[in-house]
């Protein structure tokens, strides 16, 4: 890892303007524990302190009453989850570097879909792996092509990650899309993440849509989710592995998992006794989130309606909206020039790797007068030519 830290020039500018005392409407922000969204705060603090005995019986793969209790969170009509097939771990980002260490040497590589939050990069380079990306085509609605992923494949490929609904593309896998990839992860004895964290989080329900990918499949499979979205909770450090697949190719990666996970053991024991209580109070704060990111994207919506300038890329569900944007200057130029001009910070597309320079990621989950406040100038300042 590179032990310099360049700060690109749009951290340069956020720093320069807030030393400069100047306000900034954040329209990148994604922890939803700094956007005024309403926590049962004393109830989370009761079942922290109820699980706050010192003995330590621990579990590689999670004490059984968390697993059960996750196992049951997770289980859908026709869908029964197992706690057996469940592994708990510190976050979603701990689940992806237990799954390079246990299927990846150095130098192998991990395949991933682009544009898509830039978390994989760091992760897989902690590993010594290389990530490798299939391109999703905006003017496709970010569809995958399972005959690009396959030609995308090297002799050196050892994971096949996927984003389920997408970040910042917010769209999800249809059931074919996923029909196919598990028969090409089948057929070429190729483990499938499936990063399923935003999967609570969808504005309408669509009946040709993938389910999770450890529900069915003939791939070995992992669904990854976390109390970090699905609770809007980052900071209780908690996420989990679902296993699927055959059930021998299960067995075999659980008890695999297993190994890894007590070399670290790194789940807070408290934490895991909470769980059950955290995930009964977890569809109230869903519904908290998903009720902000509707509004925000409704408003998002309705201003930009009137603005050939910028075209909203309607997303599925998650968290985030991306724009295309018709502007003769770079997206970083666009967002340097937003900020200095009308006061507002939005995300370029080359910081997802979009593979044109016309692309700006908004958060939707900001305090909505200032996300409608943003937007509003965000708009304005797009139908003014350049400077
Ligand atoms: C798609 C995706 N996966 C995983 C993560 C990391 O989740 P965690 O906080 O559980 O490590 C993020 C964080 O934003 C994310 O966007």
């Amino acid at each position: 890892m590179p032990w310099e830290h360049p700060q690109n020039r749009l951290t340069q500018a956020v720093a320069k303007r807030a030393a400069s005392g100047l306000p900034v409407i954040d329209l990148t922000e994604t922890n939803p524990t700094r956007v005024g969204l309403p926590y049962p705060e004393e109830e989370l603090a009761e079942l922290l302190r109820r699980g706050a005995a010192p003995e330590y019986p621990p579990h590689p793969l999670g004490i059984r009453a968390a697993r059960e209790a996750l196992a049951a969170a997770l289980s859908t009509p026709g869908d029964a989850v197992s706690p057996d097939d469940l592994v708990l771990t510190a976050s979603t980002s701990e689940s992806y570097s237990y799954l390079f260490k246990l299927f990846a040497d150095p130098q192998d590589e991990v395949l991933t879909a682009a544009p898509s939050y830039p978390l994989l990069d760091s992760l897989a380079a902690l590993d010594s792996l290389v990530l490798g990306h299939v391109h999703l085509a905006p003017g496709r609605g970010f569809a995958l092509d399972p005959e690009a992923v396959e030609l995308a494949l090297s002799p050196r490929t050892r994971l096949l990650a996927l984003i389920h609904p997408g970040n910042p593309t917010g769209r999800f896998l249809s059931a074919q899309e996923r029909d196919a990839v598990d028969a090409l992860c089948a057929s070429r004895s190729l483990p499938l993440i499936s990063d399923e964290v935003f999967a609570d989080y969808s504005f309408l329900a669509d009946p040709h849509r993938a389910g999770p990918a450890a529900a069915s499949g003939e791939a070995l499979s992992f669904s990854l989710g976390g109390l970090s979205k699905s609770a809007g909770l980052p900071s209780w450090k908690l996420g989990w592995i679902r296993v699927g697949g055959p059930p021998s190719l299960r067995r075999q990666a659980l008890a695999a998992l297993e190994l890894v996970a007590d070399s670290y053991l790194s789940v807070a024991i408290p934490v895991q006794r909470a769980l059950a209580g955290v995930l009964a109070l977890a569809p109230r704060i869903r519904a908290a989130i998903l009720g902000r990111v509707r509004e925000n994207l409704e408003v998002l919506r309705a201003t930009l309606a009137g603005h050939p300038a910028a075209e909203l890329l309607e997303p599925e569900g998650g968290w985030s909206a991306v724009l295309r944007v018709c502007k003769p200057i770079s997206d970083e130029e666009l967002v340097l020039e937003l900020l200095d001009r009308a006061g507002v910070l939005v995300h370029p597309g080359y910081f997802f790797d979009f593979a044109t320079e016309d692309f700006l990621v908004v958060s939707l989950l900001p305090e909505p007068t200032r996300f409608a406040e943003g937007v509003r100038r965000l708009a304005g300042y797009l139908e003014q030519g350049p400077r």
